[in-house]
């Protein structure tokens, strides 16, 4: 029976008994338009206007007056709202587009899957393990029916496919280790001072949310690119994890979807020393992962700043590569960016007779438009997304765990299924963060 046909049939079979709730919204088929909410409306999400607006914006959520006034001249049909809670309560909504800052993304996510709404979410997906973890749990209570895309649109990219491909198919014999890195640094040494009452065109207590209070400074807003303003807040750890939840989102998602992984067994991790404020500018983050049906067990390490892993041979430069994964085997080795990559097979095995290349036929077709899938998916089959809130819940989670790692200073050895560290109960502690009263993560 289709979903509509079964909603109405119960509806009329459990007459004065079955309570729909109030967010469940009519099924939209593959000609019907979305009514989505954007939230988060300007900076990120004007780069992504031309994507969505095939759709119905009939809500925008944001808590700059100035950026709200650019949203609202682009979508002059949308309700306005600077808190998202009060956004969400509009009943016409059938998905959700979030572009906020890191620290509200897990609230939203979750906020808008419990009330049937369909989510894109720019990355990071969360902001600390635990928030990783609801996010995703939530997801796969409702991933019959609600479609999730996370936003790391180099997904698409034909690339990540044909290197998927060459780990999978043996180009580089047996995986051992995958090492991922992002070059970008910062000098920041703790959150902005204070610089007096915030001018009226901005909700502060909104923009905050639900982390600890922190005084009013521009230099949060200082960018002059739309997308870039994030590298103003993120290294700040109750806004976001800096290059974990920025860059390396992206960098790893190109190892993650050619690995299988789930969650690690054991992270470490080293780099600059920690700060209470800001996230490190170094960090180099090693996890292990047990064996999947197709590899054994491997090493995946996250280098970040200056700290890049050691070259497999002397006439290669990664320092040229900006954001980018080596994939190590025990016959070669793989080097990878976005868009490219090279095969390095080792002196022993340089014929690549040991190497069966799949039939033309047997490759990843093209992938499409990234944000199409996923409007495709809220009318169509909501499973089929790349980077849903399962997948990209579990490597967000692993990147956090290697924070956490870092700040405890210790080999911690992780138990996936209950989210505990087991061998060093304070390191627990640094896989959640503090709420201020009145919000609450699963609402
Ligand atoms: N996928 C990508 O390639 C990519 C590129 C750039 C940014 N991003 C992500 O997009 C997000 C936004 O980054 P940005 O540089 O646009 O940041 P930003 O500081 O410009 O904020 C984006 C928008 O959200 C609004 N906003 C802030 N707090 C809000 C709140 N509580 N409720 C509603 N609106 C709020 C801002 O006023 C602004 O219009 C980040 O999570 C970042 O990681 C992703």
């Amino acid at each position: 029976m289709k979903r509509r046909n079964f909603i109405q049939s119960s509806v009329t079979a459990g007459a004065g008994l079955l309570i729909l709730p109030g967010y469940m919204q009519s099924i939209k088929g593959a000609n019907d338009r979305l009514n989505i909410a954007l939230i988060g409306a300007h900076g990120r999400a004007s780069q992504l206007y031309h994507h969505i607006n095939t759709e119905n914006i009939v809500a925008i959520c944001d808590v700059h007056a100035d950026k709200m006034s650019l949203a609202a001249a682009e979508f002059p049909g949308a309700k306005r709202y600077t808190d998202w809670r009060k956004c969400l309560e509009q009943k016409d909504i059938d998905a959700v587009f979030i572009c906020t800052p890191d620290h509200h993304h897990a609230f939203i996510n979750i906020w808008a899957m419990n009330r049937g709404l369909h989510v894109f979410c720019e990355k990071p997906l969360a902001d600390s393990v635990e928030e990783a973890r609801e996010v995703r749990k939530t997801y796969l209570a409702n991933r019959n029916k609600l479609a999730t895309q996370h936003g790391t649109q180099r997904h698409a990219h034909e690339n990540f496919a044909r290197v998927s491909e060459l780990v999978r198919n043996g180009a580089i014999g047996e995986l051992k280790v995958v090492q991922a890195w992002g070059s970008r640094t910062h000098n920041e040494k703790g959150y902005r001072p204070s610089e007096g009452p915030p001018p009226p065109t901005i909700d502060w207590e909104q923009w905050i949310g639900p982390v600890r209070m922190h005084p009013y400074n521009s230099g949060y807003f200082s960018a002059e690119r739309p997308g870039s303003n994030c590298l103003n807040w993120n290294m700040f750890l109750d806004f976001g994890a800096w290059q974990i939840g920025d860059m390396g989102a992206h960098t790893m998602d190109l190892a993650w979807q050619a690995i299988d992984a789930d969650l690690p067994i054991t992270i470490e991790a080293t780099g600059d020393s920690w700060n209470p404020e800001v996230a490190p500018s170094d960090h180099h983050a090693t996890f292990t992962f047990p064996a999947t049906n197709w590899r054994g067990e491997i090493t995946l390490e996250w280098f970040q700043g200056t700290l890049k892993p050691e070259i497999p041979h002397s006439a290669l430069d990664i320092t040229r590569i900006g954001h980018g994964v080596m994939f190590r085997g025990t016959k070669g080795t793989l080097i990878a960016d976005f868009t490219s990559r090279i095969l390095i097979p080792d002196r022993e095995g340089a014929d690549m007779t040991y190497y069966n290349a799949p039939d033309k036929n047997m490759v990843a077709p093209e992938f499409g438009n990234f944000w199409a899938q996923w409007i495709n998916a809220c009318k169509g089959d909501p499973m089929k997304t790349t980077c849903n809130f399962d997948y990209a819940g579990r490597m967000i989670e692993t990147l956090y765990l290697g924070l956490a790692a870092h700040q405890s200073g210790k080999k911690l050895h992780y138990d996936s299924s209950e989210g505990r560290v087991t061998n060093d109960p304070i390191a627990n502690d640094f896989l959640r963060k503090e709420y201020r009263s009145g919000w609450v993560l699963n609402g």
